[in-house]
């Protein structure tokens, strides 16, 4: 049996948060390998990266999901009890219900949601000083998911509802006052979200047929049971908070058209080149840096041994940036994905494997949908000037942003 590179130091936690999506493929380089073990958090840990290791990695045979995640990151991102945290027949009963969410007509609609939110705001930072993309794009998405999702939401309550879901995305990692808004956000969050589905279920809050807040709301479990009003509630918000999240990508699109013009002209030239354009956005640009997972039973796997119980996180970042899968991968080449097949295990941006099966990010569709139209209205909706600010990515925070947020000044209608 071969001995598993270790990681040198007694406990890694600090190196990971300072090393931040650098951290397992720096040590994959430096030990020529693209399995380590190595402690965070104080436990014992296998960092794994690359193609096999994905597939290794999204094997339910092997590996189990229940405990996997910190705590921290179940008290803010994610919540507790939601189908990040199931296995078996329970994950594939609970992800049945977030794909039913996702058909091809829903999904367009959630767009054109999008696409009239932001067209509404163009005449009004046409009128207004420079405009901050990020904050801009998070109070659009909150509209636009609310009202796809059949959430109620008073205009008054969009600042205050964005930034509780902006707490929870920034603050599984974070230390100290981040950490606490996420922890206040989420609470905040599950009681608005379970007010909801009860009123839901009470009848005194009508949710269109096929909207994620009555599917979840009436959803039942495999004993034929109502999900409890605080597990419904996490659900809804897996919806809600994750959509909102694309506004980073929204923000790293338009970062790669500032970084790349020419890219400006060709990416409306068809619908594959602003596909591949947004792959390689979501390739290039850090945002999830690892998915976490517990070794079911003991087995061994190219000589090494994965002891029972261990935890075992998978380099997404490191993967998609893998030399042996994505030639250049420090390039930002948008070609790549001409006439690209797919592939579930070497490009895994929100996960990879099956979406049905395992826990591949059931919202990738959405994502793709809303950046393809984010690029669309960036490059023929509006113009916009980009003034001198630190748009440098620091890949040492997790989730990272170009500090400025991306600011645009002199907006103008072209459509
Ligand atoms: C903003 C862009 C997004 C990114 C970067 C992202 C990333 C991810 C990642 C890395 C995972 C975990 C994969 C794993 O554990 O193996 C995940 C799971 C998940 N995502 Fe996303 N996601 C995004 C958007 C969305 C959207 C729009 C939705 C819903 C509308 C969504 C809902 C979920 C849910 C419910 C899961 C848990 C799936 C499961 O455990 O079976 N995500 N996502």
């Amino acid at each position: 049996m071969a001995t598993m590179p270790a990681d040198r130091s007694p406990e890694s936690t600090l190196a990971f948060l300072r090393d931040g999506y650098r951290f397992i493929s720096d040590r994959c380089d430096r030990y020529g390998t693209d399995v380590f073990t190595t402690r965070l958090l104080l436990k014992r840990t296998i960092c794994l990266r690359g193609r096999p290791a994905a597939e290794l990695f999204y094997d339910n045979e092997r590996f189990v999901r229940a405990g996997a995640t910190p705590k921290r990151g179940q008290r803010t991102l994610t919540g507790v009890g939601g189908v990040q945290g199931l296995d078996g027949a329970a994950h594939a009963d609970r992800k049945a219900m977030f794909i039913s969410i996702m058909t091809p007509s829903a999904i367009s609609r959630l767009g054109q949601l999008f696409d009239d939110e932001w067209r509404a705001r163009i005449p009004i930072w046409e009128r207004s000083g420079p405009v901050v993309l990020y904050r801009e794009m998070a109070r659009i998405l909150t509209r636009a998911v609310c009202a796809w999702a059949g959430v109620p939401l008073a205009e008054s309550q969009v600042n205050r509802r964005t930034a509780e879901l902006h707490a929870m995305i920034e603050s599984p990692v974070a230390i100290g006052p981040p950490h606490w808004r996420g922890l206040l956000g989420r609470g905040r969050g599950e009681r608005w979200a379970g007010d909801l589905i009860e009123r839901v279920r009470a009848g005194t809050l009508p949710a269109p047929e096929g909207t994620a807040l009555r599917v979840i709301a009436e959803h039942r479990d495999l004993e034929g049971r109502l999900l409890p009003r605080r597990i419904a509630a996490v659900e809804l918000l897996n919806v809600l908070r994750p959509t909102v999240a694309v506004d980073r990508f929204v923000v790293f699109a338009a970062l790669a058209l500032h970084d790349h013009p020419a890219w400006r002209d060709r990416v409306g030239e068809s619908d594959e080149t602003t596909e591949s354009f947004v792959q390689e956005v979501r390739r290039y640009y850090p945002f999830f840096p690892v998915a976490a997972a517990r070794v079911r039973r003991s087995f061994d796997w190219q000589g090494h041994h994965f002891p029972r119980g261990r935890r075992v996180l998978l380099d997404l970042y490191g993967t998609n940036h893998h030399r042996a899968l994505w030639p250049s991968p420090e390039e930002f080449r948008p070609e790549r994905f001409t006439g690209w097949r797919g592939d579930p295990f070497s490009f895994v941006p929100q996960g990879g494997g099956e979406h049905l099966t395992g826990h591949r990010c059931p919202g990738e569709w959405i994502t793709i949908e809303l950046m393809k139209r984010a690029v669309t209205n960036l490059t023929s909706a509006m113009a916009y000037d980009v003034p001198p600010q630190n748009l440098a990515l620091d890949l040492g925070r997790m989730p990272t942003l170009p500090p400025s947020g991306f600011v645009v000044t002199d907006v103008r209608r072209t459509a």
